[in-house]
């Protein structure tokens, strides 16, 4: 057997300062200090603050990676680092670290696409080889799962994406507007509850009537592969006006917990549905799902269901690993170093448009 791979991992391409450290594909440990605090009381993430957050904090988020994993600069064989696609200020500051300690340890660096680390994130183990993630199946070699169907479900992204091999990527479907996390954001603002939406939006849903409103689900009739969620969210600024109109400003506070549960499950099925017809188009083996939204507990429970009833393998992974977090540019770095790659860190730059 050949010695393993030391991953030194950093993903700054948003509003968390991540860093971690694996040992081949396990996570020996995986920090992620988060800047809501600082972005809350502005709605949304400002660029130029995350910017100062993550300088202000990456060598402390740097030095927590290596006291978690019990081990030190000397061992790292390698280092990753998100290059994009992301918010240029923030991006840069990740790949500025990488480059300096590369220079200083005279180590090989490995660009990493954001968008390939959620693909991959179901696939992170933990020090002892067990799967982080809820599947169907994970049993032999990855390369036992292809045909790949990924989806991605994120903030920026709603994409689905065909692997016939790893490395390989063939999208096949996307967003034409909004993501679906985005749409979790503006819908949690019409609402009134705190950024980022999607946690505070499914909480409140817990206890309402998914059929309480009735809410478009935007592009299900289309052919295509691709979603839309501008159209959602209008169709909830309208339908909230009016509750209000009806029933008055006070009173809506009691029914917002149905309409919270109403558009949480307009954006399931408008996902499922498209999943679905993806399934019925492409021979897959297994589908592999990815990015923030994902860690919605009704989403992951109507996937699940699915796939079951469509007799094909899921991978969701842990809720920890569906949020940004380093661990998962690792897992891509260490896949990507291992085949031989390696990124020319004078021309490396930050790419915040990156596709897969
Ligand atoms: O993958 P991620 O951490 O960052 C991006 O790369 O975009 O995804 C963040 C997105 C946000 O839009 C957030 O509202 C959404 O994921 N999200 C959720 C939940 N938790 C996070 N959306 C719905 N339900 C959740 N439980
Ligand atoms: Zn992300």
């Amino acid at each position: 057997m050949s010695d393993p791979i030391f991953t030194l991992a950093i993903d700054t391409s948003c509003d968390d300062t991540s860093v971690a450290v694996l040992k081949d594909d396990q996570v020996l440990a995986n920090v992620v200090s988060s800047q809501i605090d600082i972005h809350q009381e502005w709605g949304g993430v400002v660029p130029m603050l995350a910017k100062r957050a993550h300088e202000e904090r990456i060598d402390a988020v740097v030095e927590k990676a290596f006291l978690d994993a019990g081990t030190e600069m000397s061992a790292i064989s390698v280092i990753a680092v998100t290059y994009g696609p992301g918010l240029a200020p923030a991006l840069g500051v990740g790949i500025k670290k990488a480059k300096e300690l590369c220079a200083q340890y005279q180590l090989p660096l490995i660009a990493v696409n954001h968008l390939e680390g959620h693909v991959l994130s179901g696939l992170l183990r933990d020090k002892n080889g067990a799967f982080y993630s809820e599947a169907t199946v994970l049993q032999g070699d990855r390369e036992d799962l292809l045909p790949v169907l990924a989806f991605i479900i994120s903030g920026g992204h709603t994409e689905l994406v065909l692997i016939k091999e790893w490395g390989t990527y063939e999208k096949i479907g996307q967003t034409v507007d909004d993501a679906a996390g985005e749409a979790f954001d503006k819908v949690a603002r019409l609402l009134e509850l705190p950024y980022p939406g999607g946690p505070q939006i499914s909480k409140l849903a817990e206890g309402g009537n998914p059929k309480a409103y009735d809410l478009p689900r935007p592009m299900s009739t289309s052919q295509d592969l691709n979603f839309s969620y501008a159209g959602l969210k209008t169709a909830c600024l309208y339908k909230i006006r009016d509750i209000k109109e009806e029933i008055g400003e006070s009173a809506f506070e009691s029914v917002k917990s149905d309409f919270a549960a109403s558009f949480e499950q307009a954006v399931v099925d408008s996902l499922l549905i498209k999943l679905k017809k993806a399934i019925s188009q492409y021979d897959v083996k297994t589908v592999l799902f990815g990015g923030g939204v994902i860690a919605n507990k009704l989403l992951r429970q109507q996937a699940e269901e699915l796939a079951k009833k469509l007799n094909i393998n899921v991978i969701i992974p842990s809720r920890t690993f569906c949020m940004d977090n380093a661990a998962m540019i690792g897992l891509a770095g260490y896949f990507r170093f291992k085949k031989g790659e390696v990124t020319d860190q004078e021309t490396l730059d930050r790419n915040p448009v990156l596709s897969l």
